[in-house]
């Protein structure tokens, strides 16, 4: 009797030695939790989203897991990043679409519906990658079978679901995927179809009393008020949230290219604000990613935002080759004088002068067309170097940064490519003075001389002068327009 009882004491005792040792291990809060969180990554370009989504929901508080289903288009590093942020990594292959003539985005939609298959747990909350948490959602576990929102109309939108994962649902979603009619060609359209009474799916109350709950039969489906999913993009549309801002649980950045990670859509949507609050504030998890950064592209930026000044540089060093060493000096000199001179004299009578020199001389050379063609060109660079430099700055920068980049660059490459349109006029206007009569050089020679300003060879002018300074006036002024009106926060409030 005493020997049976020593023995289940020792029993017992080794029992939690080896439980604490798997405890601390680490090998045990595989099941500690029943529920989760969970979000869907097909690539690496909603990673960042992942990441924010992940913080938000932590400092809601929770403890519950959280989920990252991830297909094989998320890289390693993405993993590992996603781990870091205390993310459960759990590769996933990809449920075929069988919309076969959908957009490559919609290839693999499909996979979402693998959160019925979740069965370790027995209540999943999924969010996508294009939302965050603004304020504890703990309540929506208490949905009982599919919780979902209801919008546009008889729709729902699997932006937000509360899912019980089932063996039997699952099987019979499956068996059902390529017979059911999906409006959207995805995943949404699916449920929509599966869940075809949803629309008459009573709301989703949280405050009802556990023993009520309890004494009802089980809801097959709940809607979730708006508050749950609250629509960024028709906020953006409508230009206003309809509905109280701090009343907001999880807010969903809808609209197809301007999620909330590409830098310019903190300038145009007022919610992206809150979700770029939040990126700020990641944790360097693995190195050089703290406030979401991403060291390939701090690579790039650092380049990026040097490129403009070496380029600067060199078109320097050229000119100052070009007028030559010491001569540029004098020449420059003398420019500032004969501007002093301009303006001390009237300086409308110099310019009128000039011009009228130009148009009445008989023997001019400038073609009428020249002026058009120049204010095409110029408008045409300007728009041709946004656009180059949109495309080059990595889109998932912060908003600052990606701003002044982009201003940056363009001025850059307009520079280039008009100051590359203005070197061929002069280069065109050269040869055609030199073919034409010899009456003409000399006579512009004359005025020049005239004047007291000797004409170098490749020197610009003082028109041009004035145009170059008043550009680079125009250039500081415009980005500190906001300032000077005291709007320095974003365009749409
Ligand atoms: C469902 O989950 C089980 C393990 O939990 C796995 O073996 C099975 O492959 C999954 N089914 C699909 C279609 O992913």
């Amino acid at each position: 009797m005493k020997l049976t009882k020593l023995i289940s004491v020792l029993f017992l005792v080794a029992l939690i030695a080896i439980q604490s040792k798997a405890a601390a291990l680490g090998i045990e809060p595989q099941s500690s939790s029943k529920q989760a969180y969970v979000t869907l990554l097909f690539g690496d370009e909603y990673v960042l989203g992942a990441r924010v989504l992940g913080k938000s929901i932590r400092d809601t508080g929770t403890t519950k897991d959280m989920v990252a289903l991830v297909t094989n288009g998320v890289s390693d590093y993405s993993k590992e990043l996603l781990k870091a942020d205390g993310w459960i990594v759990e590769p996933t292959s990809l449920l075929k679409n069988p919309n076969q003539a959908r957009a490559k985005r919609y290839w693999g939609v499909y996979t979402k519906l693998k959160i019925y298959n979740m069965t370790t747990y027995n209540k999943v909350v999924y969010l996508d990658a294009d939302t965050i948490v603004v304020k504890n959602i703990e309540e929506v576990f208490k949905c009982q079978k599919f919780c979902a929102n209801l919008k546009h109309s008889e729709r729902m939108n699997a932006g937000v679901l509360v899912v019980e994962p089932s063996d039997a649902v699952f099987k019979d979603m499956l068996s059902k995927v390529d017979t059911l009619y999906s409006y959207t060609g995805g995943d949404q359209g699916f449920l929509t179809s599966y869940y075809s009474n949803f629309p008459n799916a009573q709301l989703f109350d949280p405050n009802i009393p556990e023993e009520v709950m309890k004494s009802r039969p089980a809801p097959q489906m709940e809607r979730l008020s708006i508050l749950y999913n609250a629509d960024a993009g028709l906020s953006f549309i409508n230009n206003k949230w309809k509905v109280d801002k701090s009343d907001f649980r999880v807010i969903h950045y809808t609209i197809g290219p301007f999620k909330p990670w590409d830098w310019w859509t903190y300038w145009l949507m007022e919610p992206v604000g809150v979700w770029q609050n939040i990126r700020e504030q990641l944790d360097e998890s693995l190195p050089g990613t703290g406030g979401g950064k991403n060291p390939n592209d701090e690579l790039r930026v650092k380049f990026l935002s040097l490129f403009p000044v070496c380029a600067l540089l060199f078109c320097f060093y050229r000119a100052f080759r070009q007028i030559g060493g010491l001569h540029f000096k004098t020449s420059l000199f003398n420019k500032i004088r004969h501007l002093y001179h301009i303006l001390g004299s009237s300086g409308t009578v110099a310019y009128t002068s000039v011009s009228s020199s130009t148009t009445t001389n008989p023997n001019s050379e400038v073609p009428a067309y020249l002026s058009a063609v120049s204010v095409f060109v110029c408008l045409t660079s300007f728009v041709v170097s946004l656009a180059i430099s949109i495309s080059i700055v990595p889109r998932q920068v912060t908003p600052w940064t990606g701003l002044l980049l982009t201003y940056e660059l363009t001025f850059t490459i307009f520079f280039l490519l008009f100051g590359a349109f203005l070197h061929l006029v002069y280069q065109w206007g050269k040869t055609a003075n030199q073919s034409g009569p010899i009456a003409s050089r000399t006579d512009s020679f004359d005025y020049d001389s005239r004047k007291g300003y000797q004409r170098q060879a490749s020197s610009c002018d003082i028109v041009t002068w004035s145009y170059g300074l008043g550009m680079v006036l125009l250039s500081v002024a415009v980005p500190s327009v906001p300032y000077i009106f005291g709007i320095t926060d974003r365009l749409w409030m």
